[in-house]
C-alpha cells in the first residue's frame, strides 16, 4: 500500500514492502542486526532440517525454533530440550505447519530476562524515540493461557530507564535504520522493537514496522505534541530536529476482550457504559474491534474490543483508575485480566521502599 501510495505521489506513514520485510521476515530481520552490528541472539536460519538440527546441537537447549515468516504469533516454539526442537522443526520445514511462512526457521539461542517494547518514529534519516512500554500477552492472569496480540500494556516501562532508552537509540534503532538505507530502503514510519533486557543488556527479539497494539493506546495518553506535526514530518524527510512531548504521568491500557479469544468467539453482544467509563476524567477508551447496530447502540465486533486507557500519577493510581473505567463496561461473556502492570507496581513499591 505505501509503495502504491509513494508512485502516486501520495502521502503515506509506513514503510514500502522492502521495509515491511523487518515485520514478516524473521531471517531478514536478523541479517540486518547483524549487518548493523545490534545486540540479538546467536542464530542460524535454513530451509534444511537436517541442517537446523544441527543447530540445535550446537546451541543446546534450552532453544528456540521460529517460522520464518508471519504465523500470528504462534510460530515461535520454545524447546526446552532436543526432542522438542526436532518436532518443531519437522513440524515446520517437513509438515508445512504455517505453510510458506515456516518453509524456512530461524533457530536461535534462549534469551533470559524481562521484555520490553520500545517504538520509534524515523524517516530514514532522523530518529524519534517514543515512551518505553510493556505488553501482557497471555490472555489470563499470571501470564497463564494461549498468547494474545496483547490484553494490556503501561507506559513508562520501568525496566526501561532514560539512559538504557538513550543506549537502544543509539546502538539498536538508529544503526538499523541505517543498515537499511544502505541497503536502499528509506524506512519512513514507526520501528517497534521487541527487546529483552538480558543481564548483558537490551536484545532485539523481534521487529515490528507499525505501532504495537496495545501499547500504543498507553503512549498516546502520554503524548503530548501532536501525533499529525510527526507524521507530517516523518513523511517530509523532515523528522531531524522534532522532539516529543510526554506527561509526567503513567499510563495503563486494559484490554477487555471477547469470551473464548484468542479462540473463537462471538460477536454482536451489547456493551454497555462505554460513554459512562470514556467522560470520567484521565480515562481514554479506544475502540479496537466494536460497531454499531441497527438501533445505534455499540456492539462486539471482535476479538480485542476495547482498551481502556488511564492516566495517573504513579502507575498504581493509573491501574485503580483504568479499572475503575472497565468496572463501567459491561456485556455478556465480556474478558480482562485483572493484573495489568502487576511488575510495574511491584518495581514502583519497591522504589518507594527505598
Ligand atoms: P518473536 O515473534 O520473535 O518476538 O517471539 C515471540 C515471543 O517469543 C517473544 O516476545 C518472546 O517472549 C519469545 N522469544 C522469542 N525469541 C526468544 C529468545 N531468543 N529467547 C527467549 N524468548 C524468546
Ligand atoms: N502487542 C504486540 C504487537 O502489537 O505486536
Amino acid at each position: 500500500i505505501a509503495d502504491l501510495f509513494a508512485e502516486r505521489g501520495l502521502k503515506v506513514f509506513g514503510p514500502g514492502r522492502e521495509g515491511a520485510r523487518l515485520e514478516a521476515s524473521k531471517a531478514f530481520t536478523k541479517l540486518v542486526l547483524t549487518e548493523a552490528g545490534a545486540p540479538t541472539a546467536a542464530y542460524g536460519q535454513t530451509e534444511d532440517p537436517a541442517e537446523a538440527k544441527d543447530m540445535v546441537a550446537r546451541f543446546g537447549c534450552p532453544v528456540v525454533v521460529k517460522a520464518d515468516g508471519l504465523a500470528a504469533g504462534k510460530g515461535v516454539v520454545i524447546c526446552t530440550d532436543e526432542a522438542e526442537a526436532h518436532r518443531a522443526i519437522e513440524e515446520m520445514l517437513v509438515g508445512g505447519r504455517f505453510g510458506v511462512a515456516g518453509r524456512r526457521v530461524v533457530v536461535e539461542e534462549l534469551l533470559e530476562g524481562e521484555e520490553a517494547s520500545f517504538m520509534a518514529v524515523t524517516d530514514g534519516r532522523a530518529v524519534l524515540p517514543l515512551a518505553s512500554s510493556q505488553d501482557h500477552k497471555a490472555v489470563f492472569d499470571d501470564d497463564r493461557g494461549p498468547n494474545t496480540g496483547g490484553m494490556g500494556a503501561y507506559s513508562p516501562a520501568p525496566v526501561m530507564t532514560a539512559e538504557m532508552s538513550a543506549w537502544v537509540t543509539g546502538q539498536i534503532i538508529e544503526p538499523t535504520v541505517a543498515a537499511l538505507r544502505e541497503r536502499g530502503i528509506e524506512f519512513r514510519g514507526v520501528l517497534y522493537a521487541g527487546l529483552m533486557i538480558t543481564d548483558e543488556g537490551p536484545k532485539v527479539l523481534e521487529y515490528n514496522v507499525r505501532f504495537g497494539d496495545p501499547e500504543c493506546q498507553p503512549i498516546m495518553a502520554r503524548l503530548r505534541t501532536n501525533l499529525l506535526d510527526i507524521m507530517q514530518a516523518t513523511v517530509a524527510g523532515e523528522l531531524e530536529g522534532m522532539r516529543a512531548e510526554w506527561d509526567d504521568r503513567d499510563a495503563v491500557c486494559v484490554v477487555m476482550s471477547s469470551e473464548g479469544y484468542p479462540g473463537d468467539y462471538e460477536k454482536g453482544r451489547v456493551i454497555d457504559g462505554i460513554e459512562r467509563a470514556a467522560a470520567m476524567t484521565d480515562v481514554t477508551v479506544f475502540h479496537a474491534g466494536t460497531a454499531r447496530d441497527e438501533c445505534g447502540r455499540w456492539i462486539t465486533a471482535g476479538g480485542r474490543v476495547l482498551g481502556v486507557s488511564a492516566l495517573g500519577h504513579g502507575v498504581a493510581e493509573a491501574v485503580s483508575t483504568a479499572y475503575a473505567a472497565v468496572e463501567q463496561i459491561a456485556w455478556e461473556g465480556a474478558h480482562y485480566r485483572r493484573d495489568i502492570a502487576h511488575r510495574a507496581v511491584a518495581h514502583a513499591a519497591g522504589n518507594s521502599g527505598n
